[in-house]
This record gives C-alpha cells, structure tokens and sequence, in this order.
C-alpha cells in the first residue's frame, strides 16, 4: 500500500506510475465525500486520459465506483442478464430485446439513460407511453425485476454516485473520451445490478461514439476484460451505425417499431440485431438452445405479452402493445423527395439524428423538454433505389416553424448515386 496523498497520486500517474487499489479507492471515496476539490479530481481525470490505465487498475476503479453507492438486490433463481449500446440513431433495440430475452426464462434488470445530443435515450422512448415511470427507488427497480423478468429504468442517485460526478467533470475538462475512462462508467452501472452475464453493442460509425473499428475494438476488449475480472461473461457485438437503426427516428415511433419487431413486423436490420443481441445473451447466461428460444417467443407472442407485462408494472398503458395508435402522434406531416434517381449510397445518422432532435425530439441540454410524437420516418435506406420525386423521408412535427431545418437537414444526410453502393454488414464483430 503506497499511502500516497492525492497530490502524490495525481503526480505518480502523470508521471506513467501505476496507481494501486489504496491509491484508487481513496480518490474515488474523496470525489464522492467532496473531500477531494474538483481541481483534484479533473487533473486526475487527465492524468488518467493522457497515461490510460492496466487491466488491474481498471478493474479496482470500477469496484471502487460500484461500492461509492447502494447496490441493487434482485433476488432471482434464473440468471440475470443485461445489454448495453453505447448508443446511435434510431436504437430502440432495448425496448424489444429485454422483454423478448426474458420472456425465454432469465431476468432481465436494465439500467438505461437519456438522450442527448443526436442520439436518443431509451427512457425517453419509453415515457411516449402514457403513465409510464422510469425513476424508481432501487428497491422498487429489484421488486419488478425479480416479479416481472423484465423492468428498463433510470439511475437512482444512490446507485453510482462516484459515476454522476465524475461523469460531471469529464464533461467539461474535455476527457470523456478516455477509453478507460469510459469503460469504468459503463461497466460499473451495469455490474452493480449483481448479473450473471453481460452482452455489449458497440456501435461503430458515422452516428456513434467510436467512428472507427479499431477505437471500437479496444474499448469493446477493455469492458470485456473488467466485465471478466468481475466474474461476469461478457461479450461485446460491434455493429454497424452508418445510418440509422431501422425506418423511425424519435420516440413514440421508435416505439411502435420495436412493437413490430416483438410481432415479426419490425424492419430487417432491427429485428436481425434483435435476435442476434438475444442470442448471446442467453448463450452467455448458459440457457440451452437459445436460437430456438428466441424464434419460439415471437413466434408465440411471449415476447409481446412480457413488454405489455413490464409497461404495466412500471405503472403505463399496456393497451398500446395491441394498438400502437394510442401512442402520442404529431400534427403535421412533410415528405422529403429525391430530385434525382439512382441508389441511396449513405444517410449521415449523425444528420437524421439532428434533424429529429430539432423537431424536439431531443434534447440540447438536460433541461429541454421532449415532443415524443415528432420524428422522422425513413422510405428509403442504404442500397435501395429510388426514382426521381420518390419519397425518402418523412417528418412528422407539432411546430410547423422547426421543420425547415429539419427538412435540409434530412436532405442533406441523403446521398444518391449512380451505383449500387457495398454494404457493409450489419453485425460486424464479437469480442469475447
Ligand atoms: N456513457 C457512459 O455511461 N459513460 C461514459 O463515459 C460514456 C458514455
């Protein structure tokens, strides 16, 4: 044990030392008793971002980061497995996946987040549905967990605290981008739900966090590493998000769409990831035959009838599973068309995800209030071809004032061309 000061550490680790486990715990027991100034704790924060960090040391960051707060206790005698993505346009994958994943025999307690920015958050997705509560105590989130299979809600303040504050600072001393920096607030939200078994989705371009495979890789390795060091299997997936996930961008339709998946409607490349992410899932929480398990629960509706299960426990109108329509819509609708033919040869996710976030269906800050009936839905994606006046969008909107924007936004984030464009495949790696 080193018994270093903070001042030490701080030096130590600047200067490529490795810090040990008293070292670690004492700096994240100091951030979250605020015995440790901010000033502190952002040049640790840089040190950390320009040296990185070992597996040990990551690992002992993340277990101080879980034990900064309660835990969660979900009693469960089938094991309990959970997804994270690191986030991209039109990902509702959630929605459909935790309920269909434990409506095949395990429990599924998944802490989600909000949007911000370009990219949409699935509690706010969630909440288009009337009545539905996504803060809940720990011990209300354990409760449904352990009676219901399935439950999607937010981070307690008392779950990870040392995560909200540290997050706080990241963000304005520029060192969220920190591939250990991240990996440590991920996977300390996600262990402390106590899972057996972990799936990560990686998204991988031009609408997400990590825009190159390589970034992707490593940050998938290092979860893995500190989800194995805990004990938990961890796999992590990285797909595709070169353009957005599925036809709808927004909320209440994003929705809709992820009913359509759990009923075999949704869009291929949705219900495809779907499947795949719940495939691993049960085949890393040791559940047999798990291809069979997933097609048996949308062929037989269990999926569906275990969302409707969840939407109610969570105190919302489960009638919108049978009839979508009771979902929030919007007022105005304007088509987007092409003026010249050929192939869609990309959508900029990044564009369509501005494009809905300036309809309100997003948020710029914390504070901004979400419009869940607007959004955009997709006619035409990557490879399809289309003829001159074809309509490649559609936005859907309440203030007829936000859509100009909008409208050249979407037209932007299209572009058409001459030739068939290479796709690239929707599920691109696993790393295990
Ligand atoms: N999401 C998180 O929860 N933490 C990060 O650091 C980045 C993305």
């Amino acid at each position: 044990m080193s018994g270093r000061s903070i001042r030490e550490a701080i030096r130590h680790k600047r200067n490529g030392g490795h810090l040990d486990a008293e070292d670690i715990r004492s700096f994240v027991t100091g951030v979250v008793r605020r015995s440790i100034p901010d000033y502190q704790a952002s040049a640790m924060l840089m040190a950390i971002y320009f040296r990185g960090m070992s597996d040990p040391e990551l690992a002992t960051l993340t277990a101080a980061m879980i034990e900064s707060g309660e835990r969660l206790s979900i009693p469960s005698t089938v094991p309990k497995v959970d997804k994270h993505s690191t986030g991209g346009v039109g990902d509702k994958v959630s929605i459909a996946l935790a309920p269909l994943v434990a409506s095949c025999g395990v429990t599924v307690p998944m802490m989600s987040g909000r949007g911000l920015g370009h990219t949409g958050g699935t509690l706010d997705k969630l909440e288009s549905i009337r009545g539905l509560r996504t803060a809940l105590s720990p011990k209300e989130f354990g409760r449904i967990a352990t009676r219901h299979g399935a439950i999607i809600a937010g981070q307690s303040d008392r779950i990870v605290p040392a995560d909200r504050i540290l997050y706080a600072l990241r963000d304005s001393t520029a060192t969220v981008s920190s591939i250990p920096l991240i990996s440590s607030s991920i996977m300390s939200k996600k262990l402390v739900e106590g899972l057996d078994a972990l799936v990560l989705d990686i998204k991988v371009g031009s609408g997400a966090f990590m825009e190159t495979t390589e970034d992707a890789r490593l940050l998938a390795e290092t979860m893995v590493g500190i989800g194995r060091s805990h004990g938990v299997t961890t796999r992590a997936l990285l797909t595709a998000m070169d353009q957005p996930l599925g036809r709808e961008v927004g909320n209440a339709n994003e929705v809709a769409e992820a009913i359509a998946v759990l009923r075999g409607k949704g869009p291929t490349d949705l219900a495809l990831l779907v499947r795949t992410l719940g495939v691993h899932m049960l085949e890393a929480a040791g559940v047999d035959s798990p291809a069979h398990r997933i097609d048996r629960s949308l062929e037989s509706g269990a999926g569906l009838a275990k969302l409707a299960g969840m939407i109610k426990a969570q105190g919302g109108d489960p009638r919108v599973v049978e009839q979508p329509e009771r979902l929030p819509g919007a007022a105005h609708a304007r088509r987007i068309r092409t003026t010249e033919g050929g192939y869609v040869t990309s959508i900029d996710a990044r564009g369509i995800g501005l494009a809905a976030m300036s309809l309100g269906a997003g948020r710029q800050t914390m504070e901004d209030r979400i419009d869940h009936g607007v959004g955009i839905t997709l006619s035409a994606k990557v490879g399809d071809e289309v003829r001159r006046s074809d309509v490649l969008a559609t936005l859907r909107f309440n203030d007829p004032g936000l859509a100009t924007r909008a409208s050249d936004l979407v037209e932007r984030a299209y572009v058409i061309g001459a030739l068939a464009p290479d796709v690239r495949p929707l599920i691109l790696e696993t790393v295990s």
